[in-house]
């Protein structure tokens, strides 16, 4: 296998403290990319860029939250300051807020629009410069432009198909999808692809038994993650494959789409989910 496949290639990967967001920044960096792991927790974001630098990488962390509107800016120029350009941004950071729709509220709601479809919205913007003008400048001087450029945006099948509680992850997750193929559409020309990964039922925080705790505060409020165990045995009826992804096996998808061995894919949803929902 090319251990090279991203030499020389800057990475963001946003949610790349914890789950399949650090499984992807290892596996970058393993393929010789310059890593920029961001999360909204500082503790995990700086123990992956010491596990990463002490495995032979390039790293640096920009921790912060993506719904803060002044984030991009200090993590898309952070990384252009350091590694002097970006090539791939993976728009992975993102938990759940579940409730039913009849007794879901409007802060439920935004939060889980805010983290899926709007903080993308905006890293995505923040690239431009370094991006979209930095190809646009490539093809003027030499006809076509000179590294590979991608955006990933992560999705689920919860986007594709809906799934009950999750009205407000359902749309923040199928908005995601049409934003991944209007700019696929808007910098296809400068040869910037943009697709979406969608992951099934991915072994993470997210998906462990509620009944182990693990939440995330928001405002003043802890939000509670996992699924009930109950539930979570039944995840994988009707899966072809019998059983969960690990974390690894949801970055592969992930690095699949950003390498340079995708360069006519674009505009896609890569489904990583062992076939549920086929
Ligand atoms: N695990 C699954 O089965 C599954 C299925 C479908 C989609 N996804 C999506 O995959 C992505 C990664 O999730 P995961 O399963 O690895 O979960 P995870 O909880 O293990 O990791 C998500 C990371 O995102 C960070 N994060 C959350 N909100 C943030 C914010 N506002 N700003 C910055 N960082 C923030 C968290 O701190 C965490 O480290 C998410 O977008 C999730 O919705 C996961």
């Amino acid at each position: 296998m090319n251990k090279n496949l991203f030499e020389d290639q800057v990475i963001v990967v946003t949610g790349g403290g914890r789950g399949i967001g650090a499984a992807a920044c290892k596996l970058f960096a393993e393929f010789g990319g310059k890593v920029v792991v961001s999360d909204r927790d500082e503790e995990p974001t700086a123990a992956l860029v010491d596990e990463i630098k002490d495995s032979g990488g390039d790293a640096i962390g920009i921790a912060g939250d993506v719904t803060d509107p002044a984030f991009p800016a200090k993590l898309i120029g952070g990384t252009v300051e350091h590694f002097g350009k970006i090539n791939i941004l993976v728009n992975n950071a993102g938990y759940t807020w579940d409730g039913m729709m009849h007794k879901m509220t409007d802060e439920q709601w935004y939060a889980m629009i805010d983290v899926h479809t709007t903080a993308p919205f905006r890293l995505i913007r923040e690239c431009a410069p370094y991006m979209r003008e930095k190809a646009k400048a490539e093809i003027a001087e030499h006809g076509a432009p000179q590294e590979n450029r991608a955006i990933i945006n992560i999705s689920s099948t919860s986007g594709l198909h809906g799934n009950v509680g999750q009205i407000n992850y359902a749309c923040g997750k199928a908005g995601i999808v049409g934003m991944t193929k209007t700019v696929a559409k808007e910098w296809g020309g400068f040869g910037i692809r943009c697709n979406a990964v969608a992951f099934g039922f991915i072994e993470t925080r997210l998906t462990n038994a509620k009944e182990e705790g693990a939440s995330l505060k928001v405002g003043d409020k802890e939000i509670a993650l996992g699924i009930p165990e109950g539930m979570r045995s039944r995840a994988t009826t009707g899966n072809p494959l019998g059983r969960p992804g690990s974390p690894e096996e949801g970055a592969s998808g992930i690095i699949m789409m950003a390498s340079p061995l995708a360069s006519y894919v674009n505009g896609h949803c890569l489904e990583v989910t062992g076939g549920s929902g086929i």
